[in-house]
């Protein structure tokens, strides 16, 4: 006996959004792609991200770093048939270099439609690439339970209403010894730090839309200490990885310092499902 939900097929790919959710995640939608239009993100050459063809450019510089982190982990060859969900895909460029280093990869996002949404990464899927995309919200992921090798959350992790259920969730879809990486997620280690940055950005929003933010709630970010516990509450263990600092890392902070302001820390935090054995 089916549940009685008709899932839909937007854009030709599959829709598992709940109607109930359906309303207020086109209007975060409609909010989130207003700011980032506005910001100027655009995506030329999804194949060439994120060292080209993505703007704006000192956003990509950013990534990249963190990105060389990833490879490192991921890229070793995988044992056939693993399964890597890329949760908050946005265009799918990194689930689509998840596909090239072996695994089965699927990105899952809210946002469909292109340029910025799963559909924006349909030259991927043209030019032979094979992974698979699912609409849906990471506050509820449509998978069964151990199912799972990898798990990316990359500079998605704060837009969950609950980033502890998220990380419970995970361990949840992770096979025994699976892993989790979290990257790109903007950490903080003092909750005045944390705070100082969301009035900054709720500004910046509010010029590049012309009108108060109604979803400011959810560009947001973590403490560590509650990210720390999560994790540990989860039962994954864990090591933080430092991206090499470039130029442009080390005039940040110091700008930062400067001004008496934390800055973000964005540290690649690989975790793996405890199975008794140790992570390496
Ligand atoms: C900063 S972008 C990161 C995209 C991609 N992971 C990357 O590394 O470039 C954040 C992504 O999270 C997605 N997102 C926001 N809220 C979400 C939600 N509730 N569930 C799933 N994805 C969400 C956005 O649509 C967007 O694609």
């Amino acid at each position: 006996m089916g549940c009685g939900i008709e899932f839909r097929l937007t854009h030709g790919i599959p829709d598992m959004l709940l109607p109930t959710e359906r309303s207020e995640v086109e209007a975060f939608l409609t909010e989130y792609n207003a700011i980032r239009r506005a910001q100027g993100w655009e995506v030329t050459e999804l194949e060439k991200l994120p060292y080209e063809g993505g703007a704006p450019a000192a956003y990509w510089r950013f990534r990249r770093r963190s990105f060389e982190v990833i490879r490192e982990h991921c890229a070793v060859p995988p044992a056939p048939g693993s399964v890597a969900l890329d949760i908050g895909a946005g265009v799918a460029w990194l689930t689509r270099w998840l596909a090239e280093w072996g695994y089965e990869a699927t990105a899952i996002d809210v946002n469909i439609a292109p340029p910025l949404g799963l559909s924006g990464g349909n030259p991927c899927i043209r030019a032979g690439r094979a992974f698979n995309r699912v609409r849906a919200g990471i506050d509820r992921l449509p998978f069964d339970d151990a199912t799972a090798d990898l798990v990316v959350l990359n500079a998605s992790l704060t837009y969950a209403r609950d980033p502890a259920g998220v990380i419970r969730r995970v361990q949840e879809i992770l096979r025994p010894g699976g892993r989790v990486i979290i990257a790109d997620t903007p950490i903080y280690r003092t909750l005045k730090g944390g705070e100082s940055m969301s009035r900054r950005l709720y500004r910046h929003h509010r010029r590049a839309l012309g009108r108060a933010p109604i979803y400011h709630e959810r560009f947001t970010y973590i403490l560590k200490q509650s990210l720390f516990r999560y994790l540990e509450d989860a039962g994954f263990e864990f090591k933080v990885v430092e991206p090499a600092p470039d130029l442009w890392w080390r005039f940040y902070v110091l700008r930062n310092r400067l001004a008496l302001r934390e800055p973000v820390w964005m540290p690649v935090i690989v975790a793996r499902k405890r199975d008794g054995g140790r992570l390496r």
